[in-house]
């Protein structure tokens, strides 16, 4: 539900626009780069591996950047997206939150649903220095929080359980089993371990 939230009632995704989707392999990115497709869009997503980009290539994403072994994100972006972005949906921060900027489209929008990159942080980190594009290009930035839209939990719900059904929508899970495991299931997060939910199994 945090995907479709972001995509449509922040964002305002439209069908022909391009979106940009970070974390993307994750359970909101992975979810949120195929509602851009089921909703027109042409999507560009940022992973952390060459067999997480395989995966979302598999599934339809137009364009996947493997972060971790290209030089430089904003020029990457650039080039996955000669077209500009018109929607990034945030969940890492710091260099994505730069690069979207650098790239993004005039009137663009930035759904703000994570910023993984600094959970971890022990000390303050310097924000993106080209925040002066949120006036140049006119950007609209609105972070948000799933649990303040569950007035609408019946319209998607209604939506996502047909997607679901048909296949449209693969919601992945990465399985760690037993109580025992959930601190490196935590951990793990931060590490790129899991493709889609990271989900911690009490018992068989
Ligand atoms: N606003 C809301 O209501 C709401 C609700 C749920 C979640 N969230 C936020 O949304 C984001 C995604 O949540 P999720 O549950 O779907 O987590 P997730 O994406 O399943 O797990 C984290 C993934 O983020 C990537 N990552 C970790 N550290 C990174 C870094 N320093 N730079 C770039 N990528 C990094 C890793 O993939 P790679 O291998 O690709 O690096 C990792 O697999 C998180 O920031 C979470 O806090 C917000």
């Amino acid at each position: 539900m945090t995907a479709w939230t972001g995509l449509n009632r922040i964002a305002e995704l439209k069908a022909g626009e391009t979106l940009f989707v970070s974390a993307a392999s994750g359970a909101v990115g992975s979810v949120a780069c195929q509602l851009g497709k089921l909703m027109g869009a042409t999507v560009v997503a940022s992973v952390g591996s060459d067999e997480k980009a395989a995966h979302l290539n598999a599934l339809g994403i137009d364009k996947v950047i493997n972060y971790k072994t290209c030089d430089d994100i904003s020029a990457a972006l650039g080039q996955a997206a000669p077209q500009g972005i018109d929607v990034y949906f945030e969940n890492v921060g710091g260099e994505h939150l730069t690069a979207a900027l650098d790239n993004m489209n005039d009137h663009g929008r930035i759904a703000v649903c994570g910023m993984i990159s600094q959970y971890n942080d022990t000390a303050p980190t310097p924000g993106p220095s080209n925040l002066a594009n949120i006036i140049i290009k006119k950007l609209k930035i609105e972070g948000f929080i799933v649990f303040e839209h569950w007035d609408h939990y019946g319209e998607y719900a209604q939506q996502m359980g047909q997607w679901l059904a048909t296949g449209q929508v693969q919601a992945e899970q990465t399985i760690y089993q037993g109580l025992d495991n959930a601190p490196s299931a935590f951990i793990g997060l931060f590490e790129g371990k899991n493709k889609g939910k990271m989900v911690v199994k009490l018992t068989d």
